[in-house]
């Protein structure tokens, strides 16, 4: 007796990454972590069965296809000794926006650093001015391009932040354009409110902060068109007090708060996270051993966004003290006007040669840790209902079928290949939408 028809049948991985081995931010008994490289549940001649969208059966080959016959589903897949990963979960991205900023990669290699060109009205100053004189068609049509290279690279969630907006009717104009790409492609995305981005031109920092309490928030918050709220915690931005006001207020609305903290200058934002029970601190790259524990023990997952400390000249977060305390990494890609690399991969080989993770760490950083940063497991966050599946990030039985077929044996390719893209496959719920299976779909 065989089991309901399934959506996809991928068999004969050469190895088959099913999530993280010992879910979870403790560290081993004896207080040390656990060994990089045995970071992952790996079977090797593997095969994975997807049905109604869901990760059904998950073991060796011959398990796996005696109760669920590749002949009998609408995608069957020989991975012939390729790996099979889940698809990757981008935590952090500002994919919404309009305008080009490349002349300013070009100023900051002439010595420019990224706060001159944003005290000199570019920076995110300049795309928010392109981002309000684009009508929603054009930046929809952008946004899809950002999401057709995510996809096509594994990502198969990524969140995606407003603002670039910076007053009430274009933040709620991004998050709608963010709701009808989340329609329309298939990326599922998390939508994030970050109204306090920047302070806008010609506004006082503090009249600003009020607008976002008492008039974004609410209108955010009445849309429900976003699970988070974001702050830009950064010395000549949004202080300590003034990030606490925005997040409380996104709280109180059932917004789960997120933070930007300790980029640029160890101001205070891990602690505030910490207070105020953020699901991620994002950046951290001047948190010091405090705050490492502080986000610890409130169980913040701290997200390392190495791309944008690539781009901005190499000063990296100290992933692997996050990652001896225990925390949960996640790994995610900032994509955005100043850090334009929309691939997990990228970000990958940098955690593993720029923050000294090893492959198997990137990886796992850059799937369930990237879900962990969205509150997969952190439903009590989210009033309205959590944004993703509890195994999200994973191909445990029930988790979403979302998954990445390599061109490559082994999940080291991932960082090992960069400027490369070892994605030859992807699965969403189970569908091809990436691959020679997903062109003979569209074919047939
Ligand atoms: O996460 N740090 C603040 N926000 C973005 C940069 C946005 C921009 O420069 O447009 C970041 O790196
Ligand atoms: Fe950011």
């Amino acid at each position: 007796m065989t089991d309901a028809a399934p959506d996809a049948v991928v068999y004969g991985a050469g190895e088959l990454v099913v999530g993280p081995a010992g879910e979870g931010p403790a560290p081993a008994t004896d207080g040390s972590p656990p060994d990089p490289d045995e970071v992952l549940d790996v079977r090797e001649d593997a095969a994975v069965a997807i049905v109604d969208g869901e990760v059904a059966a998950v073991g060796p080959t011959g398990a796996v296809t005696d109760r669920y016959p590749p002949e009998a589903a609408d995608t069957a897949i020989d991975a012939a000794g390729r790996a099979v990963l889940p698809g990757f979960v981008d935590s952090h991205t500002h994919a919404v926006f309009a305008g080009d900023r490349s002349d300013e990669f070009a100023a900051k290699l002439r010595g420019a650093t990224y706060q001159d060109i944003l005290a000199e009205g570019g920076g995110i100053l300049r795309t928010v001015r392109a981002t309000r004189a684009a009508d929603d068609e054009a930046l929809l049509e952008r946004l899809l391009g950002h999401l057709d290279a995510m996809l096509a690279g594994g990502s198969t969630t990524v969140e995606v932040k407003s603002g670039y907006g910076l007053d009430v009717e274009t933040e709620l104009r991004l998050l709608s354009v963010v709701e009808r790409a989340d329609e329309a492609h298939p990326v599922d995305i998390v939508p994030t409110f970050m109204g306090a981005h920047a302070v806008p031109e010609g506004r006082e920092t503090a009249e600003y902060v009020e607008e976002v309490v008492d008039e974004q928030v609410p209108a955010v918050a009445e849309q429900g068109v976003a699970a988070f709220c974001d702050v830009f915690c950064e010395e000549g931005v949004f202080s300590v007090e003034e990030s606490r006001r925005v997040l409380e207020a996104g709280r109180e609305h059932g917004l789960a708060p997120k933070v930007h903290a300790e980029e640029f200058v160890r101001l205070g934002g891990a602690q505030l996270g910490a207070e105020v029970g953020a699901v991620s601190a994002d950046h951290l790259l001047h948190a010091n051993g405090e705050d490492i524990e502080a986000l610890r023990d409130a169980g913040v997952v701290p997200v390392m966004l190495p791309g944008t400390a690539f781009g901005l000249g190499g000063d990296y977060a100290d992933a692997r003290a996050f990652r001896d305390a225990g925390a949960p990494l996640a790994v995610a890609t900032d994509f955005n006007p100043n850090c334009y690399a929309p691939r997990m991969g990228f970000a990958a080989t940098l955690a593993c040669v720029e923050m000294g993770l090893s492959p198997a760490e990137a990886v796992r950083a850059c799937t369930r840790g990237g879900a962990l940063a969205l509150g997969a497991d952190r439903a009590s966050a989210f009033p309205d209902g959590p944004p993703l599946d509890p195994k999200a990030g994973t191909l445990a039985v029930g988790a979403p079928g979302d998954l990445l077929v390599l061109d490559a044996p082994t999940h080291v390719h991932v960082p090992y290949r960069y400027g490369d893209n070892v994605v030859r496959t992807v699965l969403k719920g189970g569908r091809p939408v990436v691959g020679p299976e997903a062109e003979r779909e569209a074919d047939a």
